[in-house]
């Protein structure tokens, strides 16, 4: 089989394709011939060894793949051979590859989502949109009406977290972006207004007329999440969701929450798909079925195949996509 390889930290310039020994059937587990696998922002900050005590290196990165069953390991029921499926590789990585083991708790069957939905657009979805789902409804809870703002708006999770939040009930919408360019390339996303991220808390509080929103949901960390503060209502949350900037961590003590009446969540999809597999499947195939019937949208910026993976990383390290990229396996 074909696998992405990094064997040492360094960025995206440090992947390489190798050829693995094809995988076999482990107990508990499928095998799948992949199809696509998502590209996110997380493989960046894994390929500069940001999560290297997590995921020791050599390693081969993939949250998130499509394809058909291939093989169906001892004990494992409800799939047959050569069913469409989409899965999440959280804790074992291993999409970027022609192969891959993947959980059945973790594993959506495509043809039983009650519409159609395309490989292609399963494994660019899987991960943001189950998140972006378990973020806003069980974290969240957002009440419906409730205002929300979200960082990186046009970004993979992003996009996936303010379409979210309008279906599930949202009133207002609003969104960050890095530059005006951005801001045109939203506009199938359904945010009632998006704001340039350097002058955000004046133009939230403005749009919110000084009240400020319910909701901050926030991918992107550093001086972005201390300015969130500003901008939440009394007893609105912000839901830390992940730290693109790559920035140190911003420090708040316990008795400051106390006394600012804001509350403070957070949430990954790792962790929890570990302690919650069942929950987790639940929501993805929950999540692909809104996909399926068209009440979100995804944007699949560009299709590269797996030789090019250090490409499509790099675009995402330029800050220069809009939605998602996927391989082509
Ligand atoms: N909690 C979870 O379970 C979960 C699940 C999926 C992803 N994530 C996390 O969510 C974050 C976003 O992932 P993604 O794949 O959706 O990426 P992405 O949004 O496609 O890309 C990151 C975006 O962050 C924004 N950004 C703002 N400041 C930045 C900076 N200093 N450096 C780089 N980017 C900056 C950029 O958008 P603008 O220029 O428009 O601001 C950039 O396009 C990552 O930290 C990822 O690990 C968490």
């Amino acid at each position: 089989m074909k696998a992405i390889i990094i064997d040492r930290p360094g960025g995206p310039a440090n992947l390489q394709l190798r050829e693995k020994p094809d995988l076999q059937p482990a107990p508990g587990m499928l095998t799948i011939d992949v199809a696509y696998a998502g590209v996110g922002y997380f493989e960046v900050l894994l390929s500069r060894g940001d999560f290297i005590s997590a995921f020791p290196m050599p390693l081969t990165p993939g949250l998130e793949v499509s394809g058909y069953v291939r093989a169906i390991g001892e004990g494992v029921k409800g799939f047959y051979i050569g069913q469409p499926v989409a899965s999440m590789t959280l804790h074992d990585l291993n999409g970027f590859a022609s192969m891959a083991n993947v959980r059945p708790d973790l594993t959506v069957p495509l043809d039983q989502l009650g519409a159609d939905l395309d490989l292609a657009t399963a494994a660019a979805s899987i991960v943001n949109l189950t998140t972006a789902y378990l973020t806003i409804k069980e974290v969240n809870r957002m009440r419906t009406g409730d205002s929300v703002l979200v960082h990186a708006a046009v970004g993979g999770l992003g996009s996936f977290l303010g379409q979210m939040a309008k279906r599930l009930g949202a009133g207002k919408v609003f969104g960050t972006v890095g530059s005006v360019e951005k801001v045109k390339l939203a506009e199938s996303l359904g945010y009632d207004e998006l704001f340039v991220r350097t002058d955000f808390v004046e133009q939230t509080l403005r749009a919110t007329e000084q009240k400020g929103v319910h909701a901050v949901f926030d991918p992107v960390g550093g001086s972005m999440r201390k300015q969130s503060l500003e901008v939440l209502c009394p007893l609105g949350q912000l839901v830390v969701v992940g730290n693109a900037s790559g920035e140190q961590d911003v420090i708040n003590s316990y008795n400051q929450i106390w006394f600012s009446n804001k509350q403070f969540a957070g949430f990954t999809l790792g962790g929890y798909s570990d302690s919650n597999p069942v929950e987790t499947g639940k929501a993805a195939r929950e999540a692909l079925g809104m996909l399926a019937r068209k009440e979100i949208h995804v944007e699949i910026q560009g299709v590269y195949p797996l030789e090019n993976a250090a490409e499509a990383l790099a675009l995402l390290e330029e800050k220069n996509t809009v939605g998602k990229l996927v391989l082509k396996i």
